[in-house]
């Protein structure tokens, strides 16, 4: 693993985005997987940036995004079809048909789960994954427990993760239950994943995939069976982080 650690998420954004940026502009037809949260978000707005400059075009690129809540639909502005169109889509030049996020509103939603790993292998796979990590060491909606070798499904949120959502919501009772998520054997197929690390809280979870043992019950420590992955880590995050047994990484 590729470890680059960062002063502070504007430096993030920089470089995660040259990231993304380089892959669009070598691959013919590039396949972006694309993560939604509140750690992307600098990094969006850096590709909006940029695009709006003329240094890089989406018009070729095809995205899948890793997950999306089951039960609400693209309108909802809690959706992550609803994020993604905010924060990217809505600013360059991309064909909306090369967009996909799976469909929280879908009747069938096994037909759609299956139909979603279809587009993906029909697409040719992704070029590059980029991943956020939950504070339990989920990657996507996959929470801890999840066997490596889920492909597309729905799984039933942490009370973790809907209490760290729900800073979105009116109230916790409106985050929803459950969520269509890539599953880990589905997002280590991606040929370069790109993960990015963000503020004191996520140090457990980034010592987890730095260290931990790897296990399902850290579904982030999955990645270090990957032999691609490059992870932008901001200060707060690196000094947050301790190597267990010991004082801290950096001792
Ligand atoms: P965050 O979420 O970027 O909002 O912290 C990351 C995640 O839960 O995967």
């Amino acid at each position: 693993m590729n470890i680059k650690v960062v002063d502070h998420s504007a430096e993030m954004a920089v470089e995660a985005a040259k990231i993304m940026m380089e892959i669009m502009k070598t691959e013919e037809a590039p396949v972006l997987g694309l993560a939604t949260g509140g750690t992307p978000e600098t990094t969006y707005r850096e590709l909006v940036k940029a695009a709006n400059e003329g240094q890089v075009s989406f018009k070729n690129t095809t995205t899948f995004n890793l997950d999306e809540y089951v039960g609400l639909p693209a309108s909802d502005q809690n959706s992550y079809r609803y994020y993604m169109e905010d924060r990217l889509f809505n600013h360059v030049d991309i064909d909306r048909e090369n967009t996909h996020i799976p469909d929280g509103m879908a009747e069938d939603i096994d037909a759609e789960i299956k139909a979603y790993e279809e587009k993906i292998k029909n697409a040719g796979g992704i070029d590059l994954q980029l991943l956020g990590i939950g504070t339990n060491g989920h990657i996507g909606f996959n929470e801890p427990g999840t066997p490596f070798n889920t492909r597309t499904h729905v799984i039933a949120l942490d009370e973790s993760t809907r209490e760290a959502n729900a800073r979105y919501f009116a109230s916790i009772d409106e985050v929803p239950t459950h969520a269509i998520t890539m599953g880990i054997e589905s997002i280590l197929e991606a040929k370069k994943i790109l993960l990015l690390i963000s503020g004191a809280k996520k140090g457990q979870a980034l010592a987890e995939v730095l260290y931990g043992t790897i296990r399902e019950d850290v579904p982030a420590t999955a990645l270090r069976n990957h032999p691609d992955v490059t992870m932008i880590v901001d200060q707060e995050a690196y000094a947050a982080a301790k190597v267990p047994g010991e004082e801290d990484v950096h001792a």
